[in-house]
């Protein structure tokens, strides 16, 4: 939040009630904190960072209604998330401990079903399987190749933006896009290379597999079916 795209959560939704999962994996950078970044701000922008909070419980709770009653909600921190601890630390380090964190901030505890929350710091706090779930951390043109090599197990990242999926045969890497409205997020008057995605992951025995699904102009197909806003 604020940079969603209202279009990809409506299609998502869609998706959430033809194929039922038992659980959902938010990647990270649920919320921006755009209003506490080093980065130019719209001035016009007037919105706030417990109103951001305020639409991504919202968000939460339909995914939560939409949910088994055993099902369960892992909120992935990512870096953006982690800019409020990191403001306090640098301006008001007096008040640590007194302000919310992420967790509180998005009413995670009150959704009336399990949810788990997975540090950025802890890689492999989230794991399906025999894969792990992170915000992910490194950026570059070939994130999910490097991550193949430098992680032991199967990883399932958000962060870069882009879709990216290797395999060497017995692991995979993949980069899951992202869920954003590119116009507004988007830093530099370039072609970005970003790609809206999401994926279907199922556990078989102890092996996870993982069915990507690309969004374009809030249309997917899943399971051969097609599915729009
Ligand atoms: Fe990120």
């Amino acid at each position: 939040m604020p940079y969603h795209d209202v279009g990809y959560i409506a299609l998502l939704e869609k998706v959430i009630k033809f194929t039922k999962p038992y659980g959902i994996v938010q990647l990270g950078d649920a919320l921006d904190f755009w209003q506490i970044s080093a980065y130019d701000k719209n001035p016009l922008r007037k919105q706030t960072i417990a109103e951001d909070a305020q639409i991504y419980k919202g968000i939460l709770q339909r995914w939560a209604d939409l949910l088994p009653i055993d099902g369960v909600i892992h909120q992935l921190e990512g870096n953006h998330c982690d800019r409020l601890r990191r403001y306090i630390w640098r301006n008001a380090k007096e008040l640590a401990g007194l302000v919310q964190t992420v967790p509180e901030m998005i009413g995670l505890r009150d959704l009336g079903i399990r949810t788990v929350w997975h540090p950025l710091a802890q890689w492999d706090s989230c794991k399906i399987g025999d894969a792990v779930c992170h915000h992910g951390h490194f950026f570059n043109m070939h994130a999910a190749a490097g991550n193949l090599i430098k992680y032991p197990k199967s990883l399932i990242t958000g962060h870069t933006h882009r879709f990216q999926y290797v395999s060497n045969g017995t692991r995979f890497s993949c980069t899951l896009g992202h869920g954003s409205n590119e116009t507004e997020t988007a830093h530099q008057p370039t072609p970005t290379g970003w790609q809206q995605a999401f994926a279907i992951l199922s556990v078989n025995g102890h092996k996870t597999h993982i069915e990507p699904v690309l969004v374009h102009n809030g249309e997917c197909v899943v399971y051969g079916k097609r599915i729009d806003v």
